[in-house]
Parts: C-alpha cells; sequence; structure tokens
C-alpha cells in the first residue's frame, strides 16, 4: 500500500548536501568522534575493540540502564533502543493500531508523525490539533483537542519542544493533555526528541513517561545532542506486553541496532547535560542575532520567537517560499525551507537554530535579501 511522499526529507535529499548555507536544519550542531570519546572520558582502544556481531534487540543493558537514568522514573526495562529514532513513529504506528482507529495528531508536524498514522488507520481517521498563531506566538486550545476525541479515538500524538513552531506547553496545560489522555483511556504518544532544549525564561516541563502510565515517550541523540549521525532513538513504554509488541515489530525493521552507535551512545549519555547546555548556549546565541535580523527586515517576516526546541516558523511575506527558496539556493547557496513541507503552508518558513554557521549563513541571505529588494513588494504585509 502506497504512502504519502516525505516531503521534508525530500526537501532535505536535494538539498543538503549541495546547498552551503544551511538556516533551517532541525539539529543541533556536531563534532567528531574523537571530540565525543575525549569530552565523555572513554579511550578509542575501548571503542576500536568492539565486535561486529548482532546485538540484542532491546538494546545493550548498559545503554537502557544510561537512557533510564535520564528520566525520574523509568526502569531500564521499559527502554526500548531503536536503530533510528524515526524507527519508533513506525513502530508506534503498527505495534498499537488497527485501520479505522482515530489519531489526534498536531498540525503542523514532522511528517512522519501524520503521514505514518494515516498510512495505518486511514486519512480519513487522522484528527489535526491544530496550532493558532497569535500575538504571543504559536498556541494550541485545550478545548479544540477535547472536541476531536471520538469513542474511536485510540491514541494523541504530540511533540513537545515542537518541531517547526518551538511551542511547549505550560505545565499546567501539559497537565491537562495527560489528563484528557488518561480519563478517556487513550494512548499518549509524546514525541521528545528535543526534549530539554528549553529557552530562557520558559518553563521546563518534564518528561510524559514521568507523567503518566499512558505516555509511550520518543526521543534520541539526533537534536538535543548533536549526535544525529549515531542514529540513536530509543522509546520509553510502560507495559511488558506492548514492549513484546513493538520488538516483533523491530524484527522487521532492523531486528537490532547497530553496536558502534550503542558504544557511542553509552559514552553520550555520560554526559548527556554537558551535551544539551552546549546545544542550548549555541541556540541562544544564534537566536539573539535571529533578533536583529527580523528588525531589519519588519516588512519581511513576522517573527514568532520560539519558546523552546531549535526551530521557529516563521512568517515570510511572500506568494511562495518554495519558489524563493529554489532561486536563494541557486544564486546565494542559501537553504530556507518552506512550512509546506511540513504540513504549514508557502507563507511561512523554518528556521533552525542549532548549527555553528547559522551566524554566516544568515548574513548571506541578508545580503541577498538587500539585493533584491522587491520580493515583497505588492505582498500584504
Ligand atoms: C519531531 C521529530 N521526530 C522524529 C524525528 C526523526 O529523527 P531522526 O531523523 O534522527 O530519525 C525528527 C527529525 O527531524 C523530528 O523532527
Amino acid at each position: 500500500m502506497k504512502i504519502a511522499r516525505f516531503e521534508t526529507e525530500h526537501f532535505f535529499a536535494q538539498y543538503e548536501f549541495n546547498t552551503p548555507y544551511q538556516l533551517c536544519n532541525s539539529d543541533c550542531e556536531t563534532m567528531s568522534i574523537e571530540t565525543l570519546l575525549e569530552l565523555a572520558d572513554v579511550s578509542v582502544t575501548d571503542f576500536t575493540q568492539q565486535t561486529l556481531g548482532y546485538t540484542e534487540s532491546q538494546g545493550n543493558p548498559d545503554l537502557r540502564q544510561s537512557i533510564a537514568n535520564t528520566y525520574q522514573t523509568c526502569p531500564p526495562e521499559n527502554v526500548i533502543v531503536l536503530a533510528t529514532p524515526v524507527e519508533g513513529i513506525y513502530l508506534t504506528a503498527r505495534a498499537l493500531l488497527n485501520p479505522g482507529d482515530e489519531v489526534i495528531v498536531l498540525s503542523p508536524a514532522y511528517d512522519a508523525l501524520i503521514n505514518m498514522f494515516e498510512h495505518v488507520v486511514g486519512n480519513e481517521n487522522v484528527k489535526k490539533w491544530n496550532f493558532h498563531s497569535s500575538d504571543d506566538g504559536w498556541e494550541l486550545k485545550i478545548e479544540e483537542l477535547t472536541q476531536l476525541l471520538s469513542p474511536k479515538t485510540k491514541m494523541i500524538v504530540v511533540n513537545f519542544p515542537h518541531n517547526p513552531t518551538g511551542y511547549i506547553p505550560s505545565p499546567q496545560i501539559q497537565q491537562e493533555i495527560v489528563a484528557i489522555a488518561e480519563q478517556n483511556n487513550v494512548w499518549l504518544f509524546s514525541d521528545e526528541m528535543y526534549f530539554g532544549l528549553t529557552h530562557e525564561g520558559t518553563t521546563q516541563i518534564p518528561s510524559m513517561a514521568d507523567l503518566s502510565p499512558k505516555a509511550i515517550v520518543l526521543s534520541g541523540l539526533s537534536k538535543t545532542y548533536g549526535l544525529p549521525g549515531l542514529r540513536t532513538g530509543w522509546l520509553v513504554v510502560p507495559d511488558d506486553q506492548l514492549i513484546d509488541e513493538y520488538i516483533n515489530w523491530k524484527f522487521y525493521t532492523s531486528i537490532c541496532s547497530p553496536g558502534p552507535s550503542e558504544f557511542l551512545a553509552t559514552a553520550a549519555l555520560k554526559i548527556w547535560n554537558e551535551l544539551r547546555q552546549r546545544s542550548l548556549t549555541q541556540i541562544s546565541s544564534n537566536l539573539q542575532i535571529a533578533d536583529e535580523f527580523f528588525r531589519r527586515w519588519p516588512n519581511h517576516f513576522t517573527w514568532n520567537r520560539p519558546l523552546a526546541g531549535s526551530t521557529a516558523l516563521v512568517r515570510f511575506h511572500v506568494n511562495s517560499v518554495s519558489q524563493i527558496t529554489a532561486r536563494l539556493a541557486a544564486e546565494a547557496g542559501v537553504l530556507i525551507q518552506s512550512g509546506k513541507t511540513l504540513g504549514s503552508d508557502d507563507q511561512h518558513m523554518r528556521i533552525g537554530f542549532g548549527r555553528a554557521a547559522f551566524s554566516t549563513a544568515l548574513g548571506k541571505f541578508d545580503d541577498w535579501l538587500t539585493d533584491n529588494p522587491k520580493i515583497v513588494e505588492n505582498q500584504k504585509q
């Protein structure tokens, strides 16, 4: 059976490795294996002496313990290590749902968080809980979530901090979401790939895994920890029978995770808080640079400063961000991404703040805008 086109990944496949100045990445600045081992105080020889056999399907026990340690209440038995973070979305849709079940998803969202569920339960059974843009930034309305529930609802899918808007709920709204899931006996699938990236002035919220037995949490090392090339992700699943169901599906996708990645992931988790702080420092500095940029271009953009995460969704006052994207990449080597790829519209762009080269890339974009003063002419301001 066909599945919807994964627009975001097709977009990056087209541009990521041939466009020098990137402004729309969702990951944070990465590092070499050498630097990671050094920071984690792990010897290179220990790494190179690892053997290359199959690994345990649920994940290496030391790695599962290291992951469990990052939560308040999660035993290592509840952790499933994934061969890639995105695999966790596929496995969840497969292990928990049947055609005809209803699922509530956020919109816009990272494509897989909508498309995979539509694929399994049917497009008409996926209900969208939409973000609204307000003067205070992006918002979700709890009453709209309540209205989307039906006796057929099996799962609510959330992602906080949110890609692309940079939204994070207050602790009170988070509690309300948990209460709705529990009272209606539906699973709360919580994508926490950007966990801990909370900006100054925003209240940190706990992992859903520490709040509710109805929560299934996806996280990993790609974003907050700046290690997307390890392809290490994990699920926290609070139910033995479900874990068995998940592992059964995992036998069809990856069987087990790559041993070298498991070793390096265990090293990374020794210093998880340091890696997170490093990403936060980079984002904070890039956000200040972005503040200045958007102050310079008030007729071009409506700047919704993110509360958390590594991305923001910004209104760009042009007819088509996709058309500008193609021109900008060809003429200046600068990459921006239309919100359309993420289920928003072609008048928004996603911007990413995690990379060290952000300032240089934004400078190139600024130069291009200066050279092309007419791009917002006759547009709605
Ligand atoms: C919200 C969200 N979930 C999951 C993923 C998948 O992570 P990975 O690309 O490391 O598999 C991404 C990647 O962009 C994401 O933004």
